[in-house]
């Protein structure tokens, strides 16, 4: 695949998963078999999308990614002095932006060297990997092309490890899947590993929906770009621009919702499939959930998975929070896994 820069990168393909373009086609027959229609958010990062979406982290309205940066600058040289771990595992890692504040907290500590990212774009884990290689010439990097939700059994661990799965891409998943990723993450550490989860919190609706729905129209083009993702796979004619984005406060449910509307009857076939799709006007096809927690709800949701938490990290105005978490039965003091 990519020349590795002196034998300090690899790229593993992992094969649990079938190719995409096939669970693309199940999760749309299924997904626009029902009420409303519904697509998984992962379809929204191709390589267009994965670059609208560093965009997105950019906006003056998206507090998300620089909230979440400021929290682990406080945090993450305590931490890493604490765990020493030699490995950094993260889960949907796309540009691995804030992977370098934990990265140089452990070259400076002299734990570990090893990075192993397990991403589902192909693109933005080499462009990634590529770069972090030539910035820190220490580096090695494991890298893994899979989906978060199933591939992480499939890492195998080569040492005390911290978990990261930021960004709150955790909110993308409802609480039967959340539980089942939460399990898979306990399963996959050992004692003195944790994990480090970052977690978007309910906050009020004033904030939460400018962020995804801001004023230059990015995270609408963004989330349009998920019907150019289902013509370009499936051989489809659905009229991009018939679409309106929209993000919905679902209070009950804890969670911002993005649609794509239909501001007209819309019809078009996907070919591959051959399936032809009908939108009534003012239809919505749901693109993406993002959940917004509470810090006791997301504490028991580990808990239940057999993670511990034993640290909340948040910033002053308690709009995002940070989790380090430990498995249940490894808990024990802080100095057994001191440096010394
Ligand atoms: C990457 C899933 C965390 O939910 O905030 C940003 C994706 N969607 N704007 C989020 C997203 C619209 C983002 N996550």
């Amino acid at each position: 695949m990519t020349t590795p820069p002196a034998g300090r990168l690899t790229i593993r393909r992992l094969t649990q998963g079938r190719p995409l373009r096939e669970q693309l086609a199940d999760d749309v027959r299924a997904g626009f078999g029902r009420s409303p229609k519904v697509l998984p958010p992962k379809y929204l990062y191709d390589e267009r999308g994965s670059e609208l979406f560093e965009t997105i982290t950019e906006l003056p309205e998206y507090y998300p990614t620089r909230t979440e940066a400021t929290i682990l600058s406080a945090h993450v040289d305590r931490l890493v002095e604490d765990i020493r771990p030699e490995e950094l595992v993260e889960l949907g890692s796309g540009s691995s932006r804030k992977t370098r504040m934990l990265l140089e907290a452990m070259h400076r500590s002299g734990s570990g060297n090893r990075y192993v990212p397990l991403e589902i774009s192909e693109t933005a884990l080499e462009g990634a990997a590529l770069e972090l290689l030539d910035d820190y010439p220490w580096l090695e990097v494991h890298g893994h092309l899979g989906d978060f939700a199933t591939d992480l059994p499939s890492v195998s661990r080569s040492g005390r490890r911290i978990i990261a799965f930021l960004g709150s891409t955790i909110g993308n998943l409802l609480p039967a899947a959340r539980a089942a990723l939460l399990e898979r993450v306990a399963d996959s550490m050992q004692p003195g590993d944790v994990f480090l989860l970052g977690a978007d919190l309910v906050k009020s609706p004033a904030t939460l929906v400018p962020a995804y729905d801001d004023a230059a129209g990015v995270t609408a083009d963004f989330n349009r770009n998920m019907l150019t993702v289902l013509n370009r796979e499936l051989d489809g004619d659905l009229p991009v621009d018939a679409f309106e984005h929209r993000a919905v406060w679902n209070a009950g449910e804890a969670r911002i919702e993005m649609h794509l509307v239909a501001r007209e009857e819309v019809t078009g076939r996907l070919d591959a499939i051959e399936l032809d799709v009908r939108f009534a006007p003012g239809e919505p096809l749901v693109t993406e959930y993002s959940c917004k927690f509470e810090v006791a709800g997301l504490t028991g949701e580990l808990g239940v998975a057999g993670l511990e938490t034993a640290e909340v990290w948040t910033d002053d105005r308690r709009w995002f929070s940070v989790f380090v978490a430990r498995r249940t039965d490894s808990s024990a003091p802080a100095d057994q896994y001191g440096g010394g």
